[in-house]
């Protein structure tokens, strides 16, 4: 991680390795608070501008003699058009732009926010976007080496006022920060990430920024009778834990948000068992409920003014002889039942004893799930949107509007009393398959079944949770730590509104 992001005038003097120069379209000339002291540079930046169209994502790079004689890297970056660049848009050029500047190795670098900003309606967003773009396509993960960037220090350059610019970098380099926590716990493989040590690292999170957590484990899983959380969690010889996070719950009288998230360490699919191609990417099976965590994390330190519940149910799906089988029929925490027709559908049946138990014990304002859940998610909005859903039309348009200021897009998917009926049992209360069809709604409307009359929202990360190659610049391939970012917005929506 960069070790130190600072705010600085556009007139002082530079002295870092590399200037980066975002730009907007149809941009001719270097705007005049371009930071340049230096002649040289300045005229080298100018000359990057012949046939730049400035795309989103397009670069140039030029290495001229700066001051002191040492080689100076001036890189300009597109933002495509300034009426149409989306945050997510923003956060791309400038992933493009840390990528082009990885190759000079330089250390120290320059970034001259302003032509960015420039009418901006929401400056703050932007940086947000330009900082979290750059911060995540530093991040790196392989398995027992250390993270190497080289670039040790970035230097936001603006006209504005430190102290405007100062909470926004503090901000974001808060998220990205977490985000990448994200990203590694994704990453990690199972062998290394069972559920105690999902549950041990976020209860050490949990510490780290202020949240209180505590850990229940198969004894207190079975006392509490979470049928779901059990049956599943059987196959596997690693236990299952469930993590409960509180911040702020003595706060009567602010809105209370329970946040809950898909652990699943492992999906092999039990006894419905995967197919073996791309079942690797199965580790990654507890993104939500790594963003949960650090979703929780960043609320205590932003010290938002609502209280918060975090609820991680940890579980590895294994096909092992005292694994539950299709057929079975689940006695669920709120007291339901569930007819299983296919063990690979085991996120429902986590998430529908977490909320039910979220529900049951704090009485929450809202509750928003957010889960790998289904592959027909992927088949529905590719790899970049996230499919939400939920009982409160209020509440969905919050997320979305959330997931698009964070750019994280989340698009709403239809979900009305026919979806209920397909999950409906026939010699039990519920049945854990809908059928081949709408399977992200159906299995979102399992959860949601658990809710109550409690306003709920499902989000299904199964696709922009995990990159394949050929995602945004910033996302190297594995984890994303999508919805962390989201998260915290709906959370500050939440509190402000
Ligand atoms: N974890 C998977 C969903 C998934 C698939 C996440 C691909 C990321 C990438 C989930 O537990 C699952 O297996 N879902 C099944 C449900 C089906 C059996 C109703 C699916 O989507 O195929
Ligand atoms: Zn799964
Ligand atoms: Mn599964």
């Amino acid at each position: 991680m960069i070790a130190s992001v600072v705010v600085r005038a556009a007139t002082a003097r530079l002295q870092e390795q590399a200037i980066v120069i975002p730009l907007y379209r149809g941009t001719r000339r270097l705007p005049a608070q371009a930071p340049f002291t230096d002649r040289t540079v300045a005229s080298a930046a100018a000359a990057l501008l012949n046939g730049f169209a400035a795309k989103r994502g397009e670069t140039r790079t030029a290495s001229v003699p700066g001051a002191g004689g040492k080689l100076t890297h001036v890189i300009v970056a597109g933002l495509g058009d300034r009426t149409a660049a989306t945050p997510e848009d923003i956060a791309d050029a400038a992933g493009a732009a840390a990528n082009a500047l990885a190759r000079t190795r330089a250390a120290t670098v320059a970034i001259a926010v302003d032509p960015a900003l420039d009418g901006a309606t929401d400056a703050a967003a932007i940086l947000h976007a330009l900082l979290k773009g750059w911060l995540l396509a530093g991040y790196s993960y392989k398995v027992g080496a250390r993270r190497k960037t080289a670039v040790r220090k970035l230097v936001v350059v603006s006209a504005q006022p430190a102290r405007i610019l100062t909470p926004t970098v503090r901000r974001a380099r808060l998220i990205a920060g977490l985000v990448n926590v994200t990203r590694d716990w994704v990453n990690t493989p199972a062998n290394d990430l069972p559920p105690a040590a999902l549950a041990d690292a976020a209860r050490a999170l949990c510490k780290e920024h202020g949240v209180g957590c505590r850990v229940m484990g198969p004894a207190d899983i079975r006392k509490a009778a979470m049928g779901g959380v059990l049956a599943v969690s059987v196959g596997s010889r690693a236990e299952p834990r469930f993590v409960v996070m509180e911040y702020n719950l003595s706060r009567r009288d602010l809105p209370l948000v329970c946040l809950v998230g898909k652990g699943v360490t492992f999906d092999s699919g039990g006894i419905s068992i995967k197919p073996w191609e791309k079942m690797n990417e199965m580790k990654g099976d507890m993104a939500g409920g790594a963003a949960v965590v650090a979703a929780l994390a960043a609320c205590a330190q932003l010290e938002l003014p609502l209280r918060v519940v975090g609820l991680v149910p940890c579980v590895e799906n294994m096909p092992g002889g005292a694994a539950f089988r299709p057929g079975d029929v689940l006695r669920m925490y709120s007291g339901k039942t569930v007819e299983v027709l296919s063990t690979d559908a085991e996120g429902r049946l986590i998430l529908a004893d977490a909320v039910a138990y979220g529900v049951d014990r704090y009485r929450p304002d809202v509750v928003v799930d957010i889960a790998t859940l289904t592959g027909g998610a992927i088949i529905a909005l590719g790899t970049r949107v996230a499919p939400i859903m939920g009982t409160d039309p209020g509440q969905v348009e919050a997320v979305r509007a959330a997931g698009a200021a964070a750019g994280e897009p989340a698009w709403p998917l239809p979900l009305d009393e026919r979806y209920f009926d397909l999950i409906r049992g026939e010699i039990s209360d519920y049945k854990n398959y809908g059928g081949r069809g709408a399977s992200p709604i159906t299995g979102g409307a399992m959860i949601g079944a658990f809710a109550g009359t409690t306003p709920w929202v499902h989000i299904d990360i199964a696709g922009p949770g995990w990159n394949d190659g050929g995602g945004a610049s910033y996302y190297s391939r594995g984890g994303t730590g999508f919805g962390v970012d989201l998260l915290v917005r709906f959370l500050e929506s939440t509190a402000t509104g």
